[in-house]
């Protein structure tokens, strides 16, 4: 075939013989986003949960985690007593006020607190969207230097469908990158290939995706490589969201702030923490995103707080808060001790905890009044949730 230029095919594309036209319906196709069923709800969770002095409380921790955390106070890792300290959690007067979601272990979301009601409604009473985490685990990525994949893909729209059903109407999937390892971009595409396929399935289910790359705290490395690092996982991350089409309106982030290696010798203030971590979300997060909800990573209540303080200072083209476990649960437990008699100051513990980080999320910290449980660091080596 010759494409000898006749004065009929060398103009626009309204012009372009019929043959040629047809040549690009695949392409043409390729571009079309269709609404999705749940699209107006979608936005309408997510900016529910970005609403100005909330957050989020992560108490999705596996069964084997929280085994390890009811461990540190002396009390057996039962389905009975994670129960009972979740029920401590969720059952706090006025947690809604600061929390604006709890994302829940499978487990939970089919439980009952001992008045029988459902966890669910319970937390819906609160005013706090109940959510679920949907990952199955990290494992060994083969031919890499102890990098690891995260499992969960197969089944999962049935999967998602069945916890919407259940009440739950926001997901969390945590991928992890480990800087000492590497990161090879084998392990960091396909974490950003992963949570993108997660993604648009949870969008597909009516769940809004938290999207969790997670940059891990371990290593020596100075906070000039956590950035380089972390540019690098957000920029695939989210070329493969737009690749399979998520809309961006209806997600949540969930990433790790940008901080040294907890091995490094030189240490970052909370302003420098801002700093570099607002410098990584200006140049790889688009506005149509609602909400950036750090994670704690094992830093300490206070530090968590003071970094997330730091961050809110000036205007943010998004909604930047929190989505803690650690940083909102290590007191509490310390002080419930699984104890009936501890249960009020135990709740009590989180409502400061959930308060402090409320004034953060606006900027208006004030750290004179913390004790010193709050600055305990809690960074653990090789931490799995
Ligand atoms: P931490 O705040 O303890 O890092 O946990 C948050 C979380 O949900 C990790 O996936």
């Amino acid at each position: 075939m010759s494409f000898a230029m006749s004065s009929k095919t060398s103009s626009f594309v309204g012009s372009v013989p019929t043959n040629q036209r047809q040549a690009r319906p695949l392409a043409a196709n390729r571009l079309v986003v269709r609404a999705g069923p749940y699209d107006e709800e979608l936005i309408k969770t997510a900016q529910t949960i970005a609403t100005k002095g909330r957050g989020l409380l992560a108490m999705d921790e596996s069964n084997a985690t929280c085994g390890k955390r009811l461990d540190s106070i002396g009390v057996e890792n039962t389905e009975d007593n994670r129960r009972a300290y979740r029920e401590l959690l969720v059952t706090t007067p006025g947690l809604g006020e600061y929390i604006s979601g709890a994302i829940l272990f499978e487990e939970t979301l089919y439980q009952t607190i001992r008045d029988g009601k459902k966890f669910t409604d319970v937390l819906n009473g609160q005013n706090i969207v109940p959510g679920i985490k949907v990952d199955k685990g990290l494992v060994p990525m083969p031919n890499s230097n102890g990098e690891s994949w995260c499992q969960g893909l197969d089944g999962l729209a049935q999967r998602t469908a069945e916890y919407y059903k259940q009440g739950a109407r926001f997901a969390k999937w945590r991928s992890v990158v480990s800087i000492p390892s590497g990161p090879t971009s084998m392990a960091v595409q396909d974490c950003a290939y992963g949570l993108a396929r997660y993604a648009a399935i949870c969008q597909g289910s009516g769940l809004v995706p938290i999207v969790e790359p997670e940059v891990l705290l371990d290593g020596d490395h100075d906070i000039d490589r956590t950035l380089e690092v972390a540019q690098e996982v957000w920029a695939q991350t989210f070329k493969f969201l737009a690749d399979q089409k998520v809309m961006f309106e209806g997600i949540l982030l969930k990433p790790s702030m940008v901080t040294p290696g907890a091995e490094c010798p030189t240490r970052a203030s909370p302003e420098q923490v801002a700093a570099y971590t607002l410098k990584l979300l200006k140049r790889r997060v688009p506005p149509a995103v609602p909400g950036i909800m750090f994670l704690s990573g094992g830093q300490s209540e206070l530090e968590a707080t003071l970094n997330l303080n730091a961050m809110n200072q000036g205007p943010n083209p998004w909604h930047v808060s929190f989505s803690y476990a650690r940083a909102l649960q290590n007191t509490v437990l310390k002080t419930w001790q699984g104890e009936e008699s501890n249960w009020k100051s135990a709740q009590d513990a989180l409502i400061k905890r959930a308060a402090a980080n409320s004034a953060a999320q606006k900027g208006e910290y004030d750290p004179s009044k913390e004790g010193s449980e709050a600055g305990e660091g809690m960074y653990q080596k090789g931490y799995t949730y």
